[in-house]
């Protein structure tokens, strides 16, 4: 029996050493000066504190890689989830999207927040600072609703 569960755990790190070399689409961080939305918006200290910490490590190009976002399949996942977040809303191109293109993610950042869908659940696992609590989530949705409004000025 202990044979047996030594023979296993030694083809479970095989494999698991293995994984750590197939090749994966990692997501590097590429900003370009002057298009990010902190370069040119102003916003609340607070509000920008809670968008960097809860949205940017999928919504940016200053995403912060921890330890275990290198090793696979966990990168796999990572790597996936920052492709598919930056395609729906990259902060860090904010600056070239066209004024109804921005209006419509503010929309959807207000909607995502409230519904509680952003950031999604496996990200709050690891990220306590980014489990809102109701009156954050309030102050982003209301930000986003008067950003959005002087957008319209
Ligand atoms: C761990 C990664 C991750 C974090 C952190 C994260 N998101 Fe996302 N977000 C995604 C992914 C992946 C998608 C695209 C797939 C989807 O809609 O579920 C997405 C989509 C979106 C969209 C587009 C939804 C649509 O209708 O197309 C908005 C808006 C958004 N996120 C806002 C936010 C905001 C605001 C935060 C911070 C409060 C945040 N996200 C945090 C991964 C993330």
């Amino acid at each position: 029996m202990k044979k047996w569960r030594n023979t296993i755990a030694f083809i479970a790190l095989i494999i698991f050493i293995i994984l750590q070399f197939i090749p994966y689409d990692k997501q590097m961080n590429r900003p370009v000066k002057g298009q990010d939305l902190f370069e040119t918006a102003t916003i609340p200290e607070d509000i920008g504190q809670l968008i960097k910490s809860a949205c940017y490590d999928c919504h940016s190009q200053f995403v912060r890689f921890p330890w275990y976002a290198n090793i696979a399949p966990v990168s796999w996942l990572v790597a996936k989830d920052i492709r598919e977040g930056r395609e729906s809303l990259d902060f860090s191109v904010w600056n070239t999207l066209p004024k109804r293109e921005q209006l419509k993610l503010l929309d959807e950042i207000a909607e995502e927040v409230i519904e509680g869908t952003m950031p999604i659940d496996i990200y709050k696992v690891m990220h306590l600072e980014a489990r809102l609590t109701d009156e954050q989530r309030d102050s982003i949705v209301s930000w986003a609703d008067s950003f959005a409004e002087d957008l319209l000025e």
